[in-house]
């Protein structure tokens, strides 16, 4: 190897290419900041779906869509037909609902973007919660209000292990209720 080639390859390439990587891992660093810490991630939705509207002005209850809230790990999302128990007749003239039916006819599924998620290797039950008395708004800010639902709080490790040491402090209409665990194998199973 001539000493022009080692020169050239550590005064040009090797600059070049820490530069492209420190780029390229700022750029991944910033632009996934939505998936590490989640806050303020509200992506377009692919029906323009409103719980201010649903959940809040016609007060349609959170379980009759979000059916295995109680009972399993995920909350769940509503399949379409759930929609067209009212949508066969309710504004089937707008273009969001001609929309909607759709994907009903075409017994296609709507892919909704996942908007809260934690790990796979971390444990989270919603039922675990739910059951006790915690209410959806403690996590997931006021989803009655929200046109478009948009993520409020970090579901980091800290923030679990926050409301765990503090349940008291941060569930003040829950009388009595205990910490939740901080042991590692409790969320780490
Ligand atoms: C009529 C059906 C319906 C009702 C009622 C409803 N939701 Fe939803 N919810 C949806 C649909 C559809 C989505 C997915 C689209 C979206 O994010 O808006 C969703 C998404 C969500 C998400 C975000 C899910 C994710 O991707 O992380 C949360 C949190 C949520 N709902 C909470 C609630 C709460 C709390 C209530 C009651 C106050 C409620 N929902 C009532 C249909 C409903
Ligand atoms: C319990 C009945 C009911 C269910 C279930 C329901 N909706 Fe609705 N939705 C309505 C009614 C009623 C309106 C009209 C409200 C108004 O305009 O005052 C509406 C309005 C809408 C609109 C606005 C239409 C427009 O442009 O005016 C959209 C979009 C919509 N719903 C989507 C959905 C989706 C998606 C689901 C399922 C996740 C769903 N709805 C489930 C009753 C329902
Ligand atoms: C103790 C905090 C907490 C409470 C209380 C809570 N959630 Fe969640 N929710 C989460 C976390 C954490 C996730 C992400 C779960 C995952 O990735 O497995 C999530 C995800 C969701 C999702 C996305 C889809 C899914 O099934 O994971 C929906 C919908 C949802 N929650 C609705 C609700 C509703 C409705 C309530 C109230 C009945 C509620 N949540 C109560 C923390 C909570
Ligand atoms: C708003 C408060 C709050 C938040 C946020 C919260 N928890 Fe909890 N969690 C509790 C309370 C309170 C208990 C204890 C309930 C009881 O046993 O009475 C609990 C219990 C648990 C349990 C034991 C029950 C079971 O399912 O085995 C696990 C595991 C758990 N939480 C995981 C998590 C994880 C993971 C997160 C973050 C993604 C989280 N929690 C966020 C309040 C919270
Ligand atoms: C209340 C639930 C909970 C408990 C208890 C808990 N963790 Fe975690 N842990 C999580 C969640 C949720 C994540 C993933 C979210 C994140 O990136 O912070 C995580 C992530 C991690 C990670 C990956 C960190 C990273 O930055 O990628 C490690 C390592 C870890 N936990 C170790 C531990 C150890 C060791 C303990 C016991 C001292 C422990 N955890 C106790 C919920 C918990």
């Amino acid at each position: 190897m001539s000493n022009n080639f080692l020169d050239y390859v550590l005064r040009i390439r090797l600059p070049i290419t820490l530069f492209v990587v420190v780029v390229a891992f700022s750029l991944t660093y910033f632009l996934s900041r939505s998936e590490r810490d989640g806050v303020g991630y509200s992506p377009e939705q692919p029906i323009k779906f409103s719980h201010a509207l649903h959940a809040g002005q016609m007060g349609i209850d959170c379980q009759y869509c979000h059916t295995s809230v109680e009972k399993s790990r995920h909350a769940g999302i509503p399949a379409v037909g759930t929609c067209m128990n009212c949508h066969t007749l309710a504004r089937k003239d707008r273009p969001e609902i001609v929309k909607l039916t759709d994907y009903y006819t075409k017994n296609a599924a709507l892919s909704w973007k996942r908007i809260h998620r934690v790990p796979d290797y971390a444990y989270f039950n919603h039922g675990a919660h739910v059951n006790k008395g915690i209410l959806c708004e403690s996590c997931h800010g006021d989803v009655k209000q929200m046109e478009k639902v948009a993520q409020v709080n970090p579901f980091t490790m800290g923030a679990c292990l926050d409301c765990h040491r503090n349940a008291q402090a941060k569930l003040p209409y829950l009388k009595n209720v205990k910490k939740g665990p901080e042991y590692c194998w409790a969320c780490h199973r």
